[in-house]
């Protein structure tokens, strides 16, 4: 846990908003699942968090990556990933994923029949099963409900299975991720026992992949051991695809007070809101909080800076009261789908990111220089 003083060093050098990351964290949240799941093969789900130190230094501890666009595949070429440490996962790939995917000869997650038809020749395989389960999170959240759009549908395994031996690629597996953020336990006991099942169509395979979705305070130990019960159906070896778990608790967003207000309820403004941090908006996500000034306890709401009503980053959150512009609040648990999903609506330039190794800060991303942002509109004429 980053320090107060910690913190208000990068605030003072790097300005707000800002990610802060905590290599540490990072280290042992890594630590844990490497505990966890013994001998699985680790690919990290870039969409929770993208920058290329944090890729570089999961790559470097034995860590491959799920990606699921053009530029999240650009990123592990670009780091020098090899074909072997990555995924290609998507509902709805375009040409181009499917031409660098099959050049870095990454192994492609078919989520579809339609797919197969599509593929590089002699592909390695998985396939996504969908387990028509609903699960302890938020509806935009769950993905592997019977109305999601991922995966197929047990029925449509054995034809799928014999389209990719006839089109000469290799499967290698089955694959499932049935959401984000996933509370209890048993749903992923239920998914995991449902795909086991799969096991009297498909025979023996290589892997089993159960892709990610643990809670922070997940019981890894107990998804662990459901998983490898399912993966020894197959005879194959599991795989996971954690990105919250390994990357949320390693950042905090900073935020400066801008100043305080009262109308129907209590506001807190802040220099950060929906663009910088979208989660609470996205899908109610509760971030906890740390405040760098003192006072009494006081209840309010944290409000961004946007011209939107929507744009809270808390509801009745507990504050000392009397906080000043230019105070320091940290939002914690923020370094999954934080950075990765801030925007430059309002032409508001995405925010700068820095990692304290223990020692130093080093800043990993600059803030968006504001002539970036109108930069395509420029060149377009
Ligand atoms: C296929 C797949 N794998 C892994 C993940 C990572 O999920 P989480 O960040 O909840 O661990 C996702 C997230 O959307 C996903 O779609």
């Amino acid at each position: 846990m980053l320090s107060d003083q910690q913190l208000r060093q990068a605030a003072d050098t790097y300005g707000t908003p800002l990610y802060t990351y905590d290599a540490q964290e990072l280290d042992a949240a890594l630590a844990r699942v490497q505990a966890a799941f013994p001998g699985a093969r680790i690919y990290y789900a870039m969409k929770a968090n993208p920058n290329l130190t944090l890729l570089r230094r999961l790559y470097g501890a034995g860590v491959g990556f799920e990606c699921v666009s053009l530029g999240e595949l650009g990123r592990a070429a670009h780091i020098g990933a090899s074909g072997d440490r990555v995924l290609v996962n998507g509902p709805a790939k375009s040409d181009e994923e499917y031409r660098l995917g099959g050049e870095l000869g990454a192994t492609f997650i078919v989520d579809r029949p339609g797919e197969v038809a599509l593929l590089p020749p002699a592909s390695s395989v998985l396939v996504r099963v969908n387990p028509a389960l609903s699960v302890s999170t938020h509806d935009h959240l769950a993905t592997g409900a019977a109305h999601s759009k991922f995966g197929v549908r047990p029925d449509q395994l054995p034809d799928l299975l014999a389209a990719l031996a006839s089109g000469g690629h290799r499967l290698r597996g089955l694959h499932l991720h049935i959401g984000s953020a996933i509370r209890d336990a048993a749903d992923f006991r239920a998914a995991f026992g449902r795909v086991a099942e799969l096991s009297r169509v498909t025979g023996p395979l290589e892997v089993l992949d159960v892709g990610g979705g643990w809670g922070l305070d997940a019981d890894l130990g107990g998804i662990a051991a459901e998983a490898r019960q399912a993966a020894a159906a197959f005879g194959a070896q599991l795989w996971v695809e954690p990105g919250r778990y390994l990357v949320a608790r390693s950042g905090v967003l900073l935020t400066r007070v801008m100043g305080t207000k009262a109308t129907g309820r209590d506001f807190t403004l802040l220099d950060a809101g929906m663009t910088e941090l979208l989660r609470p908006m996205l899908y109610g996500a509760e971030h906890p909080v740390r405040a760098l000034w003192e006072g009494a306890p006081g209840v309010s709401d944290l409000a961004g800076p946007a011209c939107e009503s929507g744009d809270l980053l808390g509801r009745d959150v507990t504050l000392p009261a009397g906080a000043q512009r230019g105070d320091l609040l940290a939002i914690l648990e923020a370094g999954a789908y934080g950075a990765a999903m801030s925007s430059t609506y309002l032409t508001r330039p995405r925010p700068a990111e820095a990692l304290w190794d223990g020692q130093t800060w080093t800043l990993i991303r600059q803030r968006e220089p504001l002539e970036a942002i109108w930069a395509a509109e420029e060149a377009a004429g």
